[in-house]
């Protein structure tokens, strides 16, 4: 394979990825301290559609009060919307019990089928769940299943190989997941929106998301929505050709970007996962509990028990987990419209080559 091409994305993407020497943050924009914005980013509110849910349905996706979101915009990216973390205390814990516990089973697709039999991939969370809970006393080759998970695929199940989605290959989208989704995006002014594909992405501290563009899905003219829970992660928003440089941003726990209009189309990577600045083992709106009289009867949410929980926060201990969620279809469109597209090999697909980590949507570890 020749070598890539040196651009502005690849060598900041190179540069953040990088641990040693240690790279300097003080340029990376942080709208949760946006007192100390040295980034030279300018930032402004975003305009969110108050009025579009009730405080009742929002809050009954865990959310809080659009009113009171902090939704910022940024001047060079038309529609690219940055909420930082509206969730409710506590909030947070069912969607990332989903993510490891429900999301991943079956008929839903991830990483681990491309190469194990379908009963070992069956119920990777009863599979791991002793070795998590027990985790501080086990060595650190041991991995459990969970721990080797990369993605998961809902909805519209996207082919790595062809980088694609079709009719044939589809599942039933989450419904909670769906109605979060449909909340978010009407609250940013995408009131038709219907979440028909996600992409979950588990990483760990030496995880990277190579540089790449969405334009697999045949509506671009509907957000893409994208979750984060667990470590925070250094996120490069580009522009549309590779030779801009991108803005590198942080991506806390529970913050919520949304990348509409040109913004849809603009190159973007995660090269790096960071730990708690202050050495504590999660963030600390991870650490919250559900507020007393929180009406999880009427909530789309459930309880995660203890003992569910502390199976998560043993996971999200050394990780991160980012759910992005499209819809593929215009309305009214169908797949017969859409014309072949160009094949891409991929890693983890039988039969293909690997590609380059910068240069690949797909979730990359260092050795
Ligand atoms: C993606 C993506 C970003 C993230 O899955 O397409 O860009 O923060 N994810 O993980
Ligand atoms: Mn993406």
């Amino acid at each position: 394979m020749a070598a890539p091409v040196e651009d502005a994305f690849r060598r900041l993407f190179k540069l953040y990825k990088r641990k040693q020497p240690l790279v300097e943050l003080s340029g990376v924009l942080d709208f949760s301290r946006l007192e100390v914005n040295g980034s030279g980013a300018k930032v402004h509110p975003a305009k969110l559609s108050h009025s579009s849910v009730s405080d009742q349905d929002i809050q009954s996706a865990g959310l809080q009060p659009i009113s009171k979101w902090k939704a910022y915009g940024l001047e060079n990216y038309p529609g690219f919307i940055f909420i930082s973390n509206p969730f409710l205390p506590g909030c947070q814990h069912h969607w990332v019990k989903q993510c490891l516990k429900l999301y991943p089973q079956k008929p839903n697709v991830c990483n681990l089928d491309m190469h194990m039999a379908s009963e070992e991939t069956s119920d990777l969370w009863g599979k791991s769940q002793e070795q998590l809970r027990h985790k501080g006393s086990r060595k650190k080759e041991s991995r459990s299943l969970l721990e080797k998970l990369r993605w998961v695929t809902l909805g519209y199940h996207y082919n790595w190989n062809t980088k694609s989605y079709s009719s044939d290959h589809h599942s039933l989208f989450p419904t909670d997941l769906a109605v979060l989704s449909q909340h978010v995006a009407a609250a940013c002014g995408f009131s038709h929106f219907k979440a028909e594909a996600g992409i979950l992405n588990y990483y760990y501290f030496d995880s990277s998301l190579g540089i790449h563009v969405d334009e697999s899905e045949l509506d671009f003219s509907q957000p893409l929505l994208s979750f984060s829970f667990g470590h925070s992660a250094i996120f490069l928003l580009g522009g549309l050709k590779r030779e801009e440089t991108p803005l590198p941003m942080f991506i806390h726990s529970g913050d919520i970007m949304v990348m509409s209009g040109i913004s849809r189309l603009v190159h973007h990577a995660v090269p790096r996962i960071l730990p708690c600045p202050d050495g504590s083992a999660l963030p600390y709106c991870l650490t919250l509990s559900l507020s007393e009289g929180f009406p999880i009867g009427s909530s789309i949410i459930d309880l995660c028990s203890k003992e569910d929980w502390d199976v998560c926060a043993s996971y999200l201990c050394e990780s991160r987990i980012n759910m992005t969620i499209r819809q593929v279809l215009g309305a009214g469109q169908t797949f017969s419209t859409q014309p072949k597209q160009e094949t891409y090999p991929c890693k983890d697909c039988e039969g293909s080559q690997q590609q380059d980590s910068e240069d690949t949507k797909k979730l990359t570890d260092s050795s």
